[in-house]
């Protein structure tokens, strides 16, 4: 029987809960589909920082690299730990280590999901450069303190960068209705973003079949509330599929919906799966986080690797779950009752 080992980060506040529901579910579709998922659980948080003053063990990212994949809850407890120390001790340097480039974010209505908009059939893939760009964390501050404090942070587009996130975005539209929108804002930002319009156009020659526009991001983030049906994959940077993905979340009825996968394509490293949403401190402790999210990106993990029957019984559970009203309104149903909804729905 094939066992896969994966590496269990639930790290701060509802990242704990929803990732202790995605792992039953995942071991509920192992037991169903003949194959076992090992799970070892790794306390990396910042309540380990309070008591270490690291987020993870220096030799942390050789210990992930042993285990065929990851799942995250969320990190961050800012009332204790400042964001900029503990997301770039701990998500942001997994993600470049192991060259997880392509942030996959699926973006649609489950049955029995309303969204806050009148448009009901959308489904659109958002394609996320996940290691350079506005996040290269280029940069510094000088004269801090001062009246002649300056602070610089430059965002970093390689070739090799932008082409290989595009090139991507081409296969999955491909793959799928055919469409793609590359998103840059290359009307003000006259170097970056000029660089990836060409690289969009010189790609676009060699996949003619996919039918490719390019937007700004102002009216891209437009076109997902007031037309979102005519997207089907979007490809930004960083850190615009960042602010794009949590519009993709809440037109799906919120963030305890939009699931994620950090993948690295050329499986030369693990990939990391992870809800979008993070530790949601204004409700930790109360047991209603919607683990929902976790548990599709849970689904999108059996997809990687190679477990695709089980992924998408995974995703039928979580659609008849919805479908009868359970997980659709925030708040009625706990975490619990949820995952035990979903586990159920399996035969
Ligand atoms: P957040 O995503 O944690 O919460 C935003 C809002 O959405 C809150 O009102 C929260 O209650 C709600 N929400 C989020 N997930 C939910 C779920 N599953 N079910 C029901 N409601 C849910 O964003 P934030 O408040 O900006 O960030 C809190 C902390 O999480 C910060 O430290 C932030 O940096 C971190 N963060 C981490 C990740 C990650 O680890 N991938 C992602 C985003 C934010
Ligand atoms: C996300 C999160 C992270 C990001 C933060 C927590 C650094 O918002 O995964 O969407 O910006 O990538
Ligand atoms: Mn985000």
């Amino acid at each position: 029987m094939t066992t896969y080992s994966i590496a269990l980060i639930p790290g701060d506040g509802i990242g704990r809960d929803v990732t202790a529901a995605a792992w039953t579910v995942l071991e509920t579709a192992a037991r169903n589909f003949g194959f076992a998922v090992a799970g070892t659980e790794l306390p990396w948080s910042c309540r380990l920082f309070k008591q270490t003053g690291c987020m993870m063990p220096e030799d942390g990212i050789e210990t992930l690299r042993g285990f065929d994949a990851i799942l995250l809850g969320a990190v961050g407890w800012p009332a204790e730990v400042p964001d900029s120390v503990s997301l770039h001790g701990l998500l942001l340097p997994i993600r470049k280590a192991f060259v997880q480039y392509a942030n996959i974010r699926p973006h649609r209505l489950l049955p029995g999901v309303t969204g806050p908009l009148r448009a009901e059939n959308f489904d659109i893939l958002c394609i996320r450069e996940n290691t350079e760009g506005e996040y290269s964390g280029a940069g510094g501050r000088v004269h801090q303190g001062t009246l002649d404090e300056v602070a610089v942070e430059t965002s970093i587009f390689t070739r090799a960068g932008v082409e290989r996130i595009l090139r991507f975005g081409f296969e999955q539209a491909r793959a799928r209705r055919g469409k793609l929108a590359s998103v840059t804002k290359s009307n003000a930002q006259k170097y970056s973003m000029v660089f990836w319009d060409e690289i969009t156009r010189k790609l676009a020659a060699e996949y003619s079949d996919v039918e490719v526009t390019s937007y700004h991001v102002d009216a891209l983030a437009a076109r997902m509330i007031m037309a979102p049906e005519s997207l089907d994959v979007v490809v930004a940077s960083n850190l615009f599929g960042d602010i794009l993905t949590d519009i993709g979340a809440a037109i799906q009825g919120g963030l305890g919906y939009a699931a994620s996968a950090n993948i690295n394509p050329d499986r030369s490293a693990p990939s990391m799966f992870e809800p979008v949403h993070g530790s949601a401190p204004d409700i930790a402790h109360l047991g209603i986080a919607n683990p929902i999210a976790t548990i599709w990106s849970g689904a999108m993990m059996l997809d990687h690797l190679g477990e695709k029957a089980a992924a998408s019984r995974v995703m039928k559970a979580i659609e008849a779950t919805t479908a009868r009203g359970v997980g659709t309104t925030a708040g009625k149903d706990t975490t619990e009752t949820i995952t035990a909804a979903i586990v159920a729905a399996f035969p």
